[in-house]
């Protein structure tokens, strides 16, 4: 499976995600500032794994702070990162536990500072990947035998640490023997499906489709979709879903035609201090993305264009959602509120 980020002396390596896959380059990050532009950039992208890159990020940037005033550069570097994209959580949920980190050892020689910061960057890095693991353990039985699962943009090791959430849920799936076929919405502007989730699935022999966005109501009502599975970068505590913009549109088809609607994602997507996904920040990207197509204008000049990354699905739309501490079904204010606490089910 294809690593997505990686510690070395040299800097924090990480596979370009906006060239796949019709070039596998890797890129080598050697400040922190470089990193910042990556994740702005998409260069690396998806919730989990923009967590790690900015965690590496606040790492690589203190082994070149220099003492003295190291809290300054401390809280510069971390603000460098934070401004990078709004939507994800688990972006803001890395930063923190950096800042715990670096509060337990400030005061102390920078080389220990600098050692501890390592160690927890890739601590969460190596976390991400057990995490998406035991996603994958909880959310395989939900997946029906010999029936094609929907999916859109990518929520798979490219965007994570590695093993993905709802393509690791799928992975789990093949492994555990059942026949699924993907069906991979494209997903545009950016085009992750066509581009990511049929790269990594096609890698691995998994059958997938591609199909363009729009042709999803197509194959609901076809009856040939037993569920739709996707990730999600941010969840308040109602349960109301933010993720690729186009997993609204998804979700109101699956009710409609009576298609389980499934999130799969990380307790570190849960953001429980909104009481709904109205408050969640919707990142607004560049006009280019929607007018071009790999540098190719595909639009009139002069035509306005709005290009929401993300969008949010109400909790209603929302069969279950998988995290590594068990399934949470509706009503989700309980049950996400449980297994965030760390109580069973
Ligand atoms: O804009 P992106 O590519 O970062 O958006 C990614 C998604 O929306 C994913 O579905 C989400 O981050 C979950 S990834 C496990």
């Amino acid at each position: 499976m294809v690593e997505t980020i990686r510690w070395t002396d040299e800097g924090v390596v990480l596979i370009d995600q906006r060239r796949l896959p019709l070039e596998t380059v890797y890129v080598t990050c050697r400040d922190y500032r470089e990193v910042a532009e990556a994740i702005r950039s998409m260069a690396i992208r998806g919730a989990p794994a923009i967590g790690v890159a900015a965690a590496m990020g606040i790492a690589l940037g203190m082994q070149q702070a220099r003492p003295p005033e190291l809290d300054v550069q401390f809280e510069a570097i971390c603000e460098t990162l934070a401004r990078t994209r709004p939507t994800a959580v688990n972006l803001f949920w890395a930063i923190d536990r950096m800042k715990r980190v670096y509060a337990g050892v400030r005061g102390r020689p920078v080389e220990e500072i600098r050692a501890a910061l390592v160690a927890e960057a890739l601590r969460i890095k190596e976390e991400d990947i057990a995490v998406n693991q035991a996603i994958g353990r909880n959310g395989c039985g939900l997946i029906p035998d010999g029936k094609a699962v929907l999916t859109h943009c990518n929520a798979g090791a490219l965007a994570t640490a590695g093993y993905g959430t709802a393509l690791g849920v799928i992975r789990a799936a093949v492994s555990a023997g059942k026949k699924i076929h993907v069906f991979a919405d494209e997903t545009r502007p950016f085009l992750q499906g066509a581009r990511l989730t049929a790269w990594e699935l096609l890698a691995e022999g998994i059958p997938t489709t591609l199909i363009a966005d729009s042709m999803a109501g197509y194959f609901m009502k076809s009856g040939r979709i037993g569920c739709v599975i996707v990730g999600a970068d941010r969840i308040a505590a109602n349960g109301d879903v933010a993720n690729k913009v186009g997993t609204y549109t998804l979700a109101v088809l699956a009710r409609e035609h009576g298609v389980p609607f499934y999130v799969a994602a990380p307790l570190s997507t849960l953001d429980l201090s909104l009481p709904s996904g109205e408050a969640i920040p919707i990142e607004q990207r560049p006009a280019e993305e929607v007018t071009h197509c790999f540098g190719v204008r595909v639009a009139p000049e002069g035509v306005r264009v709005e290009n929401p990354a993300f969008d949010v699905t109400p909790h209603r739309y929302v069969t279950a959602i998988i995290t590594e501490r068990g399934v949470a079904w509706p009503p989700f204010e309980e049950s996400l509120r449980k297994l965030a606490g760390g109580g069973a089910l």
